[in-house]
């Protein structure tokens, strides 16, 4: 990875999940890793382990990337290094009623799984494209590929995720650069604990992050997606092939508000 992209990895949510075991693998490949996430201790902790471990370099930046201001402040912190590979991984979800929310609260997970990873992937993929090298690699969800009633927000911005790293796949080609987008299902990370759903109990399989990670890596420079656990591929097959979109959106709604607890 090192000699096919450069020296330089970025990781957002890097402390933690599947963030975590990305910065673990790439930096096992003996990239040095630029570390980004909020909270310093962990970043420190991280930063030592990765450095003991492997024997490479790591800049780590505390950064709160669901602010414009964030975002301005990590593309800063890195203006000195060539970011080889990208992966803005860190987001935020939401779940419940969308009108129960405050919009303030939505804007919020707009900034920070959309606005975010696209203004990364602008800036870093911009001068990728002039080197004519480098990586991609988005993070969108299962949620980004159906329809996700009770989780309508998230959902969407990871539809959006899924729909510009796969173009971006295909149009970043001509200029050298590997772009693809992961899709998690379940994983056993605080995030998926956050949301108090049962996935087990919803027959689908909780996956670990080191798992998701090394799917989502080596789809790098082959294909447009990584879906990783064969479960998880059978049931995007399901849900976009062979069940009609109406019929999704009403098991899900049913599957879900159950899962939350929601009482309709
Ligand atoms: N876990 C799943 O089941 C699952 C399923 C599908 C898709 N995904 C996707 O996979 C990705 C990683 O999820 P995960 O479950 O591994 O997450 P996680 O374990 O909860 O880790 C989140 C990471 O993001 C950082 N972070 C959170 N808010 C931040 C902010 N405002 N600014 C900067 N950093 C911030 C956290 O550190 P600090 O708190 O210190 O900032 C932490 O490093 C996300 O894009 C998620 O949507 C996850």
């Amino acid at each position: 990875m090192k000699a096919r992209y450069g020296q330089w990895a970025l990781v957002t949510g890097a402390t933690s999940g599947i963030g975590r075991a990305l910065a673990r693998q790439l930096a096992s490949q003996g990239l040095s890793i630029v570390a980004v996430a909020r909270t310093a201790t962990a970043l420190e902790a991280l930063a030592a382990e990765l450095a003991a471990a492997h024997s490479v370099e790591v800049r780590v930046l505390g950064v709160d990337i669901s602010t414009r201001e964030g975002i301005a402040r990590l593309v800063e912190g890195v203006s000195d290094l060539e970011i080889g590979v990208l992966v803005p991984c860190a987001a935020i979800e939401s779940s419940g009623y969308f009108v129960d929310a405050p919009a303030e609260t939505h804007g919020r997970l707009l900034e920070m799984d959309c606005y975010g990873p696209m203004a990364l992937a602008h800036h870093f993929g911009g001068a990728m494209a002039q080197r004519g090298r480098g990586a991609i690699l988005l993070v969108s969800s299962l949620s980004g590929w159906m329809v996700q009633p009770y989780m309508a927000h998230y959902g969407a911005a990871k539809a959006y995720i899924l729909a510009l790293g796969e173009a971006l796949h295909y149009e970043m080609a001509d200029k050298g650069v590997h772009v693809s987008v992961l899709s998690p299902g379940p994983t056993d990370t605080p995030m998926a604990a956050n949301t108090g759903i049962d996935f087990a109990s919803m027959g689908m399989a909780v996956m670990q992050p080191e798992a998701v990670a090394r799917a989502g890596l080596a789809a790098l420079g082959r294909r447009a997606h990584a879906i990783p656990g064969l479960r998880n591929k059978v049931m995007v097959w399901m849900m976009t092939r062979l069940v009609p979109r109406w019929a999704a959106g009403r098991m899900f709604r049913w599957m879900m508000s159950r899962a939350l607890g929601i009482a309709r």
